[in-house]
Parts: C-alpha cells; structure tokens; sequence
C-alpha cells in the first residue's frame, strides 16, 4: 500500500502585488513540495485585515494571487487551494487558542512590534493576535511541516508552544508542526537596495520585479539594479548587489552559483544585468501566459477554491470538534 505523504500547510496574504521575492522565497517551493507532500495551500485574508484594506481591492487581489499560484504549477489535483475566510473554522480555533496565548508571547512577536510601528494609528487586537489565527491555520490540519520564510519563524515557533501547551493539558490532540526552511535563493533583494528584501511596499518601483511585469519593463528593472563599482562579477561578501542577481539567474536557469559565475568571466555588469534580465523574463513568460488564461476564466479558479475549500473543511471540522469536545463544551 502506498504509504501516506507527510502533510504540509502553508499560506499567503493577498496583500498586493506578487513579487518575484515572493515567488523566489515561497510559491516556487510550494509547487515543487507537492510531490513529497500533501499539500494545503490557503490565501491568508483573514490575516491581511489586521491593516486596513480596501474591499474591492482586496477581492482583486484575492483571485489574482488564486490565478498566480494556478499557472506557478500549483495543481489543485495533488493539493488543496483556497481561502482562509472559506473556512469558518480557522476564525473558530483561532478563538480557542486565544485563550490558550498569554499577552506575553505575543508582545514578544517582532513581527507585532514592527507593524505597530509602522501602523501607529491602527494596532488593532487583530494585528496582535495573528499569530493566534495563524496556529489555528496549521493545527486545524495536522500538519507535518510548515515551509515559511525567516520572517514567520517565531509565529511557527509560538504555534509549537501552542500546540504543546494544549496537548500537556489535556491529551494529544495536535501535531506539532516543524519549520521547512527554504535554503537557496530563499532570500530575493531590492533592485535598488541590495541590503534589504525584494518588497512591493518599496518607495521606488524599479527595486521589484512583479510577476505580471511585461518583458520590457522586467529588462530595463535589472538594467537599473544597484551593483557596485568594482566592476568584477563574483559572489562573495559584501558584494549585495552582484550575489542578488546571481542568486535570481541561478534559481531561474537552474545553473549553480559557480556555473553562473564562470558563464560571466571578464564580462562587465551590463552584460550580466541585461543577461539576467532577460532570463527572468523567459522564465515568468509562460507563468504569465497561463495567469492570462485563468484571469480569464475565473469560473474554473472560483470551482478548484470552492471544492478545496470543501475538503478543507471536513478535514478542519475533525479537529474543532475535538478540541471543543476536551475543552469541555457540550456536544450537539
Ligand atoms: N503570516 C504569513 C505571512 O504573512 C501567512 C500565513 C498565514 C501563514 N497563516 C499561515 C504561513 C500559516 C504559514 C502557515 O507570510
């Protein structure tokens, strides 16, 4: 008998733009996990109104990230894609876990302590218990393994200690979950400013590659990107500028680090800016084709999140059930 795959949960907010950083550091691993794993994929929306967004777009960005990760290769035959406000019990754990969370962990988070900063007139209880809904996410599924960037290692740890603390209390009830810690090219840099992460939130446009960028645009980006005046192409330390775009010419040709580095001997960094370029445009050109083909027909991407969406929820129903049942609610 086939022996059961080892289960995975992962999601992303729908909160704008899908950058290449986001592809290089996440979706582009979650397809190639689909093999080894049961996969779970969900569209964070719950999470993304701990800040304030507007609804219509919001709803956009939704089916644009559900139409993106569709032609990235997510196969909705092997995996389960959906929206985290689909299913009701992610709300519902959430509540419970609430409770099972102490004040202190979470004023620990640091990911609370930048927003706040950043979102001084809006810290909201939401945006402090996040974490809270994002161990409810995972635990619902028992999962095995939840593959996440450096930036939600400590929510992935406070969802272990969550989990750990139910199960002391009262039985084993949930998995707990271990970090899948994405190695190579995990980690994508601004264009413009090398020492910090690839974001869509950067003042300057030319620091992101979106994946919806026309090749022109994703061309005249890398021949813009911020090097150095050394003017010789090798990865090593303190080259930010030089390492970033051969760390994206090695992840999207597939060739090791040494290989790109030798292909770029005695050439200037025009030709490596332009050659990389024009590399990351072939490699999104066919993702960007079949975006174009499921924004066109959404009714299909509506049909794969509404079933996943059902499926997810049976398997999610199991756990609730359970935990309402040990925490000592009366059963209907
Ligand atoms: N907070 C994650 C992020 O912003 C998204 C997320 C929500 C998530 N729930 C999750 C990631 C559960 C992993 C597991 O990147």
């Amino acid at each position: 008998m086939e022996q059961t795959k080892k289960r995975s949960f992962s999601a992303i907010q729908p909160s704008g733009t899908i950058t290449l950083g986001n592809y290089m550091g996440a979706i582009r691993n979650w397809v190639k996990l689909q093999d080894e794993f049961e996969c779970i994929f969900a569209i964070a929306d719950l999470h993304t109104i701990t800040v304030r967004q507007e609804p219509a777009k919001l709803r956009a960005h939704s089916l644009e990230l559900l139409a993106m990760l569709l032609a990235t290769g997510i196969d909705p035959e092997k995996s389960l894609l959906f929206c985290q406000s689909h299913v009701h019990q992610h709300a519902e754990l959430a509540w419970v876990l609430n409770c099972y969370t102490q004040m202190g962990e979470l004023s620990r988070m640091t990911q609370f302590k930048d927003k706040s900063a950043k979102h001084a007139n809006n810290i909201n209880a939401g945006l402090f218990t996040y974490p809270t809904l994002m161990a409810a996410d995972i635990l619902l599924y028992k999962a095995d393994i939840v593959p996440v960037g450096e930036d939600q290692k400590q929510h992935l740890e406070l969802s272990r200690d969550i989990a750990n603390r139910f199960n002391n209390t009262y039985s084993d009830t949930f998995t707990v979950p271990e970090p899948y810690i994405v190695k190579a090219g995990g980690r994508v840099m601004s264009l413009q400013t090398p020492t910090a992460k690839m974001s869509k939130s950067d003042p300057n446009e030319n620091g992101f590659i979106a994946l919806t960028d026309p090749e022109d645009v994703i061309i005249r980006k890398f021949k813009r990107a911020v090097t150095d005046s050394e003017a010789v192409v090798e990865y090593r330390e303190g080259k930010d500028g030089i390492n970033n775009l051969l760390t994206i010419y090695s992840v999207v040709t597939g060739k090791s680090i040494e290989d790109a580095v030798k292909e770029f001997e005695g050439k200037g960094y025009g030709d490596l800016k332009l050659t990389v370029g024009q590399a990351v445009a072939a490699h999104l050109k066919p993702i960007q084709e079949k975006y174009e083909y499921f924004m066109k027909n959404k009714d299909y991407v509506a049909e794969v999140y509404t079933k996943s969406a059902d499926i997810a929820s049976k398997i999610a129903q199991s756990t609730l059930r359970k935990v309402y049942k040990k925490v000592g609610f009366l059963q209907k």
